[in-house]
């Protein structure tokens, strides 16, 4: 299949150019927030380049855009010692205790300018990355550490390889327009955007797990997860704010430092600014805390640093934090309000949800009218009655909580206790609750609530991606009888679809009233598009269609791994109980949920109906051979913490080969202390010499890897 044309390119060219093209385009989306290309361009050429390197897999280098995600969990975290301590920052909560700040700064600098650069404070968890030469007078990264007790962290490296935002190797040109050397260490925070932290937060409600309290809780979580490919489902950002080379922060200061790892690739915050004022930094605060809302991530304060490295040398340290940085701390975004209603929501799978109607209030920076209350068994523990007062907490998750019932005497409590209903507010069926399960569902296989979810859950982002298919086409598309199930979305032709209607009111010129006329709801061009993207949908994959299924339990990454496992639809409804447990994470309740939906005669019809639109229910089975194999090694010289043997040992448990001597055929060189002529040689013929580190992501890509300590 893959035989080369001679007219061919050379094919270690062809991948030096689209992993170049790549990084471009990484670079473009993940640090710039600028993409030039559409989602699909990427992944053509990501595949492109997975194509190369599977038909290849000499070519494939362990900085290659590729080698993000490793294979295998990891056992265990090595320790490893920060190169200079982590430390933390001082808190301050008022202008007050700001401007006290600013005065002892400006006494203890004497001579020495005082400038302070702004940054946010990002909520997340800093992390240390180090930057070892690599080949061509690039830098490259070699571990990823987590801060840990601020002294010693943990080697998360493998995980943050998974971060998108995270450069896996800096070409020369970049450093030098940066002005760095090849080796030097970057400092900052990896955060959760909120919408990945939503998005990870309800599969784990489908998988029956408790959500995360907050985006740092969970991203820290993540940061120490074994598995990597689940680190990289998560979408984890890292903002770099600090820069060390050999040791020692930048002698041009801390404005010159972002400029310099914005130009070296990183992705630095762009709400930044360098001011000379008391006044300044109270509106930069000001600033911030009204624009918190439009981040779509999460911040807690904002933090000053005196710019001027040699003022910064004066100021110096106390115990665990500088001198001359300072956090200002926003206070918590919560509030008291009154309840006045409670409506009951019916999910996708039939799912009730109780939802506090609060008498608006206003809370970090919007104004919070709805809050969740999660269950009946939820309101029963607050004890809660119509007409109370409540603690609302806005956390990290978007949707607002009721935290607690105020009873303090000053506050007057509700008289009205609210009882859950014994009928699905939909469509009137009886509703009920299984032995131990907090949840009371509507079981009415045809409520218009299910469908309507259901419709939205399909095209919903992620999973079919059929992006046209909004609250308002679903509501149409019910409305006129044009869809009872997802697979009828397939049979919607133009005609159909151009017949959906909104209401537009304008003002007539002449008359100067407002009249309401119909109109079409997505006019030719809306309408073509949603017919591409229903069309697309259909060779979104076996994994993505299981996930639009809705299967209870059965989110992105068991969707993923059932895909994986079972190759096909009709293979996955065949399996038994024991088959499906089988598959990693799939334990009892998840393989009984899939057993029961499969056993329904509706959904059995439903993938047929599937099917027969042409939506493909197949996946490429992985083969389940080490990424090694192929691959041949020469090892030379000391390695700082491996022996030889155990470097043989463990190449080969990947799947590589270890040989005596370097030729063209040799994969990777493994060069450690005192390399002697197999380093020349390798150089001469221009193959990849690796460190250790490098020789450890790679293991650590291809195999479970043990902890080195
Ligand atoms: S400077 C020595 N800059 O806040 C100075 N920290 O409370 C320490 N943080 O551990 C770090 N955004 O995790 C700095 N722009 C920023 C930050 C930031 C968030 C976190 C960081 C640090 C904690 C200290």
């Amino acid at each position: 299949m893959s035989k080369e044309s001679p007219h061919k390119p050379d094919p270690a060219q062809q991948a030096a150019k689209l992993r170049d093209e790549i990084r471009h385009h990484e670079h473009l989306y993940y640090v710039l927030d600028a993409p030039e290309i559409s989602d699909a361009e990427f992944d053509a050429l990501m595949n492109d380049l997975k194509r190369l390197e599977a038909a290849h897999p000499e070519l494939v280098t362990p900085d290659s855009p590729t080698q993000r995600v490793g294979g295998k969990p990891a056992e265990g975290f090595r320790k490893v010692r920060h190169s200079r301590p982590m430390l933390s920052l001082d808190n301050t909560y008022s202008a007050e205790e700001l401007a006290g700040w600013d005065r002892r700064v400006r006494e203890l600098a004497g001579d020495l300018p005082v400038a302070y650069m702004a940054e946010l404070k990002l909520d997340g968890l800093s992390v240390a990355l180090h930057y070892t030469p690599g080949a061509e007078g690039s830098a490259r990264l070699a571990t990823g550490i987590t801060r840990g007790d601020g002294q010693t962290g943990e080697d998360v490296t493998s995980n943050i390889r998974t971060i998108r935002s995270v450069p896996l190797s800096i070409p020369a040109e970049r450093l030098k327009k940066a002005g760095l050397p090849q080796g030097f260490e970057v400092r900052g925070e990896a955060i959760l955007p909120l919408a990945a932290f939503q998005a990870a937060n309800e599969e784990r409600e489908e998988q029956g797990l408790e959500p995360a309290v907050n985006p740092r809780n969970f991203a820290a979580g993540t940061l120490r997860t074994l598995e990597p490919s689940i680190v990289a489902t998560r979408k984890l950002v890292f903002f770099a704010y600090f820069l060390l080379v050999e040791g020692e922060y930048l002698a041009a200061g801390q404005a010159a430092t972002l400029d310099a790892l914005s130009a070296a690739g990183f992705r630095v915050n762009p709400h930044r600014r360098r001011m000379h004022s008391l006044d300044e930094m109270l509106r930069f605060i000001e600033e911030a805390e009204a624009g918190r809302e439009e981040l779509g991530y999460e911040i807690d304060g904002v933090v000053f640093k005196v710019d001027a490295h040699a003022t910064q040398l004066r100021l110096g340290y106390t115990g665990r934090a500088p001198r001359w940085a300072i956090a200002y701390k926003f206070t918590a975004k919560s509030g008291l309000t009154q309840v006045k209603e409670i409506t009951v929501q019916v999910g996708r799978t039939g799912k009730l949800t109780p939802v506090a109607e609060l008498e608006p209030v206003f809370i970090g920076g919007t104004t919070v009218s709805r809050a969740t209350l999660h269950n009946a068994g939820f309101i029963e523990r607050l004890g809660l009655r119509l007409g109370d007062w409540v603690k609302v907490e806005r956390g990290g998750d978007v949707i607002p909580k009721v935290v607690e019932v105020i009873e303090d005497g000053e506050h007057p409590r509700g008289n009205r206790g609210f009882s859950f209903p014994l009928d699905c507010p939909e469509c009137g069926s009886r509703v009920v609750r299984a032995e131990g399960e907090a949840d009371w569902r509507c079981v009415n296989a045809g409520c218009p609530a299910k469908l309507r979810e259901s419709l939205l859950h399909f095209g919903a982002r992620g999973v079919m991606n059929i992006e046209g298919l909004g609250d308002a086409v679903v509501e149409q598309l019910m409305e006129k009888r044009l869809v009872k199930s997802v697979a009828d979305l397939y049979r919607l032709d133009g005609k159909a679809l151009l017949s959906l209607e909104k209401q537009v009111t304008r003002k007539n010129k002449t008359t100067g009233l407002g009249e309401t006329k119909t109109e079409s709801l997505l006019g030719p061009k809306g309408t073509a598009t949603l017919l591409k993207q229903i069309e697309d949908s259909k060779r979104a994959g076996l994994s993505r269609v299981l996930m639009g299924l809705g299967i209870r339990f059965v989110g992105e990454r068991t969707a993923e791994l059932l895909a994986q496992e079972f190759g096909s639809i009709d293979a996955l409804m065949a399996a038994t109980a024991e088959e499906l447990e089988r598959v990693e994470e799939v334990g009892p309740r998840i393989s009984e949920a899939i057993l029961e939906f499969f056993a329904q005669p509706a959904n059995r019809a439903l993938v047929e109906s599937l099917k027969r639109a042409g939506v493909e229910m197949t996946a490429e089975k992985k083969p389940r051979t080490a990424q090694l194999a192929g691959l041949t090694f020469v090892l030379t010289g000391t390695l700082p913490t491996m022996t030889r043997d155990e470097a043989k040992q463990r190449i080969e448990a990947a799947g590589g080969k270890t040989a005596g001597s370097v030729s063209k055929k040799t994969s990777y060189v493994v060069a450690g202390e005192e390399a002697g002529s197999k380093l020349d040689k390798a150089r001469e013929l221009k193959i990849p010499i690796l460190d250790e580190n490098g020789l450890l992501a790679l293991l650590e890509g291809a195999s479970g890897d043990k902890p080195a300590e």
